[in-house]
């Protein structure tokens, strides 16, 4: 079928610009197909994809159930609040019983980081046959988000031919809560992958220094990179500065319920210095996209007047996307 050689999808620092492009190729192709009725694609025909959440989701979730419905698949939908969770079975035991009943992908979000992994790993050491696709874990990985952003990225550079090439010698300023960011981190490892230059802004206590060697080996566990030359990636504290030359924005939620100490002085300060709003948006020296993976902190790190407005922000676009990225990601696990 295609080159592709994973059975697992955990982290994109293991995707070759061959797995970037083939997944934006087939996402582009099943942006078309209708939503509902006999217009749904056969692939994943008697195929049952789990969607275990063990942490909170909105849009992750809810888009790789249409994308398995879309893609005729058999969806089982796992509730933590009200699974034996609370009677003490373990996220392992949980995961296996689904195992056990079929599922040929689990789709798992964790709050805690490799979670994802380590269930990949078993199976593995046991002989299972079942994917693992990470639907974010702790701060480590959200490999869907990094990839549907690519692609909305990639379609708002080039809108008739979306491909890898879109990306090349752009940059993309990431502003924000990069140190909980389980999102910027997977950013990081596609947009460089497709050769943007990536600036990362913010605060020290939100953005440490030790970000600047983020993608030059990979992470622990993995041999080699598969990208011979990525984009440039630089820290800068000065949003004037980082926005001047930016070709896009993204913006992060300050994860409030990830910071443990007060690593800012107040949320004020915050919205003052690295805010977005139209106003700070003229730094610009060209009308630039705003990207945001979500959930927003409305007129905290991202002002009402540019959600508002649809020539700039590209969020239900990124949340659109999210449905063929997923189908991608489904039918290449499911297919194997
Ligand atoms: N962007 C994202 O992961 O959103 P959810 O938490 O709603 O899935």
């Amino acid at each position: 079928m295609n080159h592709w050689g994973h059975k697992h999808v955990i982290d994109l620092s293991t995707f070759s610009i061959e797995d970037y492009s083939l997944v934006l190729t087939l996402a582009n192709r099943f942006k078309k197909v209708p939503v509902t009725g006999a217009g749904r694609l056969p692939a994943l025909q008697g195929k049952l994809i789990t969607t275990l959440f063990f942490e909170s989701s909105t849009r992750t979730r809810s888009s790789f159930e249409i994308a398995a419905k879309r893609l005729s698949a058999d969806v089982q939908s796992f509730s933590a609040n009200t699974s034996s969770l609370n009677k003490g079975e373990s996220y392992l035991d949980t995961a296996l019983t689904y195992v056990a009943m079929g599922a040929d992908v689990l789709v798992v979000r964790h709050s805690s980081t490799n979670i994802p992994q380590k269930l990949a790993s078993y199976l593995d050491n046991i002989g299972e046959k079942t994917s693992i696709l990470n639907g974010g874990d702790g701060l480590h990985s959200h490999p869907s988000q990094g990839l549907l952003d690519l692609f909305t990225l990639a379609n708002f550079f080039s809108p008739n031919d979306p491909s890898t090439e879109s990306l090349k010698g752009k940059q993309v300023t990431i502003v924000g809560d990069i140190l909980h960011s389980r999102v910027a981190r997977s950013n990081l490892w596609s947009l460089t992958a497709c050769g943007a230059n990536v600036v990362l802004c913010g605060p020290p206590s939100l953005v440490p220094k030790e970000f600047i060697d983020f993608v030059k080996r990979p992470p622990s566990g993995q041999k080699l990179d598969p990208i011979k030359k990525r984009g440039t990636l630089k820290i800068s504290r000065n949003l004037k500065q980082s926005l001047e030359d930016a070709d896009a924005i993204m913006t992060l939620r300050l994860q409030k319920e990830r910071m443990q100490e007060n690593l800012l002085s107040s949320m004020e300060t915050y919205h003052d210095e690295y805010g977005l709003t139209l106003e700070k948006l003229k730094w610009c020296k060209n009308k630039v996209p705003v990207l945001h993976p979500g959930p927003v902190n409305r007129g905290l790190e991202i002002s009402g007047d540019i959600l508002e407005d649809r020539s700039i922000c590209l969020i239900e676009k990124q949340v659109s996307n999210g449905v063929p990225i997923r189908m991608a990601l489904l039918y290449l696990l499911g297919n194997q």
